[in-house]
């Protein structure tokens, strides 16, 4: 070839315009707002040298109003491609704020539709990372096409790669939508926000001041909307943590998990476990211990850990496989199920059973949280979703009764009749209709009020009902749980029983889909 043809010289004036574009000062310009440049995002998430970028000299379309125009730039504001993490194929798009805002006009969104069905013919899981003024005004229904597009996109993929979205600048109007249709959304404290309607819409229609983060920051989209699932002090750590998640899951839903075996083994005979559950019924303990003691050294990864607390979950690994654990917390809420937990419970579920992610279970639920507010605002319906998803998962799923098991709760954590595979119980479970106060009163109502030392007798009662009823020994003797166990004994179980289920298939009956109440 000759390289100082006119042709060859193109290429190179194109390679180094389009290279000054995301040189130094597109650099300096994000660096100034505390945040990343694209590449650099594009950079940290992908293996050394691994990352191959395509679509990257398209031009943005010609805006024919008066109306604003479209800024000249190589790309259209928006990186796409492809490369590895930890070896493994994964796509991904990095939206550039210094163009236009990182809005999403025509051919931005033409590109980021385009590496989406890429991957999802692929099988390979897609990676968003988002810093966008939404629609792109200036090109009007054009840019609203375009969102559609990828929403529908994001709809398609679904259950069958995994999707993935980080927050790492604005996500306004439309930039929202596709986040939320997508898995899993990370978010950098901070830096970045997402909302419907901005400040200023906010202040024009409801004459309410708020800031970017008061409205739809990091801390709110983790703590209290539950929007967002995972939050970083820095852009760095938000993109570890993306490919530290990848580590856990398939490429696609035909794919198992990849396994990593942690050479410092977890004891499978762990004595600690039998002090965790402390001999009061009623004094809190955190969970997380449990799951420290029973998961491969370090393998616990938290998801959604600020949000509705009363329930934790997270993938973790045994001998190297990927499990999903989903543990009520005693110490939030004395670990009822609320409506926030149940929904956080209901989609972590529904991840897992999409993508082979057998399930296991931490139970210690004294019931579903009473109360006004829960019932006005459905808890019935909402508390009905996690029921609906551990039902209709076919994924290996075990359930670790270590102390209360109450009542409706007892029946949503996966209890047998509704499809768990196994049910083993620690000696410290109570599994019964109620807990031993509810009984006691339902059911002796009378008696107490009649008697000449209320306290003594609803004592005496209390002492009989967890004797007789409320322990695991009933269930056991009649089939509703598998097992008694020592809990020092528990992984070693937990490993034997879902090597056992590696195999499990479930027929169930034809249909479009369920109609999960949402
Ligand atoms: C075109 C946009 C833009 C947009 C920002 N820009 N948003 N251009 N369309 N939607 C441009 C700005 O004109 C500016 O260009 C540059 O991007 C940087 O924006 P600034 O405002 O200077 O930055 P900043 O102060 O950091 O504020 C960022 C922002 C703000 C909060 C995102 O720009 C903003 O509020 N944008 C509009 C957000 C919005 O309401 N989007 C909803 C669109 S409707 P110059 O040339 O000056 O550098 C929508 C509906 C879809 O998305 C619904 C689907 C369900």
């Amino acid at each position: 070839m000759d390289t100082n043809g006119k042709q060859f010289k193109k290429f190179l004036e194109r390679e180094d315009k389009k290279n000054k574009q995301y040189g130094i000062d597109n650099e300096k310009k994000q660096h100034s707002k505390g945040k990343l440049s694209a590449f650099e995002r594009i950079e940290l998430l992908f293996d050394k040298d691994t990352f191959e970028e395509i679509d990257a000299f398209v031009t943005p379309a010609t805006v024919t109003t008066s109306f604003g125009k479209t800024t000249e730039s190589f790309g259209d504001g928006v990186i796409v491609g492809y490369g590895k993490v930890a070896g493994r194929l994964v796509f991904a798009y990095a939206q550039d704020f210094t163009v236009m805002g990182g809005s999403l006009g025509t051919v931005h969104a033409q590109k980021i539709s385009k590496i989406q069905q890429m991957a999802l013919k692929m099988g390979a899981p897609i990676v968003g990372l988002i810093d966008s003024g939404g629609a792109r005004i200036q090109e009007g229904i054009a840019s609203l096409a375009g969102y559609a597009t990828i929403f529908n996109n994001n709809i398609m993929s679904s259950g069958v790669i995994p999707q993935i979205s980080v927050i790492m600048g604005p996500a306004a109007g439309g930039a929202v939508y596709s986040p939320a249709l997508t898995d899993f959304i990370f978010m950098t404290n901070k830096t970045s926000y997402m909302f419907v309607t901005g400040p200023n819409v906010v202040k024009e229609v409801l004459n309410e001041e708020v800031t970017n983060d008061e409205l739809g920051g990091a801390e709110i989209h983790t703590k209290k909307s539950g929007v967002a699932h995972m939050m970083y002090e820095d852009e760095e750590h938000t993109i570890q943590g993306v490919r530290k998640l990848l580590n856990y899951v398939p490429s696609n839903n035909i794919e198992n998990p990849p396994v990593f075996i942690n050479p410092n083994e977890t004891p499978d005979w762990n004595e600690k476990l039998r002090d965790v559950v402390p001999d009061d019924p009623n004094k809190p303990y955190d969970v997380k211990d449990v799951i420290y003691l029973l998961a491969d050294k370090d393998s616990f990864f938290e998801i959604s850990e600020n949000y509705a607390q009363n329930l934790v979950i997270g993938f973790a690994r045994l001998k190297g496989q990927t499990i999903g654990i989903v543990a009520n917390q005693p110490k939030v809420l004395a670990g009822t199920i609320d409506i926030n937990s149940s929904i956080k419970g209901a989609r972590f579920i529904r991840f897992c059973d999409s993508f082979n992610i057998p399930l296991l279970t931490l139970e210690d639920v004294p019931g579903f949280l009473p109360g006004v507010d829960q019932e006005h605002m459905g808890i019935i319906r909402n508390g009905a979703k996690m029921l609906y998803a551990y039902t209709e998962a076919t994924v290996p799923k075990i359930t670790v009764i270590l102390r209360k098991s109450y009542g409706g709760a007892y029946i949503v954590m996966n209890s047998k009749n509704i499809g768990g595979d196994f049910n083993f119980a620690w000696p410290t479970a109570e599994i019964a209709v109620m807990g031993p106060d509810g009984a006691v009163a339902v059911l002796y109502r009378r008696e107490l009020e009649a008697a000449e030392d209320p306290d003594t007798l609803k004592k005496e009662l209390v002492k009989t009902y967890r004797d007789q009823i409320a322990n695991p020994y009933i269930a056991d003797e009649k089939g509703y749980i598998d097992e008694v166990i020592d809990p020092a004994v528990t992984r070693k179980k937990l490993i034997t029983a879902f090597e056992a289920l590696q195999n499990k298939h479930v027929n169930r009956p034809s249909k479009k889909h369920g109609n999960i109440p949402l």
